[in-house]
């Protein structure tokens, strides 16, 4: 398809796509809670005849499916996150939020519009489609639990690669940013109590102070990432609580810590809980505490594949102009559960500038109604070349500018 038809195609779509981006911004919900987002989602699907399952994995997520009629082929999946944030929106917008303290404070209203939109125009060029679309409206991504749930239910089976894009306020409209490999974190989190032997504060003879092991457990974790890790591998272990006692005259019978371990290394990752473990222990012996170690596996580590990113970057090149393709030089520690995907099937995640002058997470963050003209055309020319270059039949050509 030549970019003239795509762009005529997207511009088709873009006043009801904007309408929605509206209505979802004006009506957010929390992680959990997406009740009238998928309703709303399911409605556009289904008004355009487009199969499509609800309430997946026992969760408000919409999953639905595109069948192209060219020939059979792959599958490639999108993926387009839902719910909004517990924060009290400022601003004077005419959508703005209509309910207390939520708002779409990380631009998830963009994303579901973007991906009803990349819907739209998909559903329209199917005749044309060398293979099917799977799309996947997300529920709980702030929350980590939507990804693992939607994965569980089979949502990706058959999938042969995925894609996701995230609004970025720090790109300006027109420009993507791309990364190979890691690009976020994997989170993990733990909780450790321990066990001393509480009594009067005068006689600490007498007793064995959690508060004090706790102090040590807790500099001694430091000396993890300074001593046990590579310093070219970026690791954060942070311990973020630290609850014990009631009285200055009283020494506590057992204090309670917790924290959390991020890497951009899955080898590393596997190993971390033992590291942490021998630490405790090793304090814990020495000060005469006893303990207990909870730990919890969280989100994976997202891995861009080279092969998706890079017809990512393809895409970006013939849609945008190459100078606004941006190499992203850095990944961040920040985590997002579109790495459950990955571990069943190759993808990528792009970040499409808003040009928002407010942070992600903040009281004034908006997505905007400008990115979603790019963000559809995107994502419909990646799924339509990865189909083209994976299906049987003749071998792949693009006819394109
Ligand atoms: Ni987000």
């Amino acid at each position: 398809m030549n970019q003239e038809t795509l762009r005529e195609r997207v511009a088709a779509v873009l006043p009801e796509v904007t309408r929605v981006r509206h209505d979802l911004h004006a009506h957010p919900e929390l992680s959990g809670d997406e009740k009238r987002t998928a309703r709303l989602v399911s409605e556009h699907l289904g008004r355009l005849g487009i199969e499509h399952d609800t309430n997946v994995g026992g969760t408000h997520g919409v999953v639905a499916t595109i069948r192209g009629r060219a020939r059979d082929g792959a599958t490639f999946a999108l993926r387009g996150d839902m719910d909004a944030l517990p924060i009290e929106e400022e601003s004077d917008a005419p959508y703005r939020s209509t309910v207390p303290g939520v708002m779409h404070a990380c631009g998830h209203d963009g994303h579901t519009a973007n991906l009803l939109g990349a819907a739209m125009v998909l559903h329209a060029m199917r005749d044309d489609l060398a293979g099917n679309v799977r799309l996947l409206f997300q529920p709980a991504e702030e929350v980590v639990r939507g990804a693992e749930a939607l994965v569980e239910a089979g949502a990706v089976d058959g999938v042969g690669a995925i894609l996701m894009l995230h609004g970025w306020p720090d790109l300006a409209v027109g420009k993507i940013g791309v990364r190979n490999g890691p690009a976020m974190a994997s989170s993990d989190s733990f909780r450790l109590e321990i066990r001393g032997r509480g009594g009067h504060a005068a006689y600490p003879h007498d007793t064995v102070d959690p508060v004090l092991v706790g102090a040590q457990v807790v500099t001694a974790l430091q000396s993890v990432v300074a001593r046990e890790v590579s310093p070219l591998s970026p690791a954060v272990l942070s311990v973020s609580t630290f609850h014990a006692g009631t009285a200055h005259n009283v020494i506590a019978g057992e204090a309670e810590l917790s924290g959390t371990w991020r890497t951009l290394d899955p080898a590393l990752r596997e190993r971390m809980p033992g590291v942490v473990e021998r630490v405790i222990a090793g304090v814990c012996a020495a000060l005469r505490a006893e303990y207990t170690f909870d730990y919890h596996w969280g989100t994976p580590v997202v891995v861009n594949d080279a092969a998706v990113s890079d017809l990512v970057r393809e895409v970006g090149r013939d849609l945008l102009g190459p100078e606004n393709v941006v190499e992203l030089a850095d990944a961040t520690m920040g985590a997002e559960d579109f790495a459950y995907y990955l571990q069943k099937a190759p993808g990528a995640m792009f970040r499409l500038g808003t040009g928002c002058p407010h942070r992600l997470h903040t009281p004034g963050y908006d997505f905007g109604d400008a990115p979603l003209a790019h963000g559809i055309a995107l994502m419909v020319e990646t799924a339509r070349r990865y189909l083209l270059a994976n299906s049987a039949a003749e071998p792949a050509h693009y006819e394109m500018v």
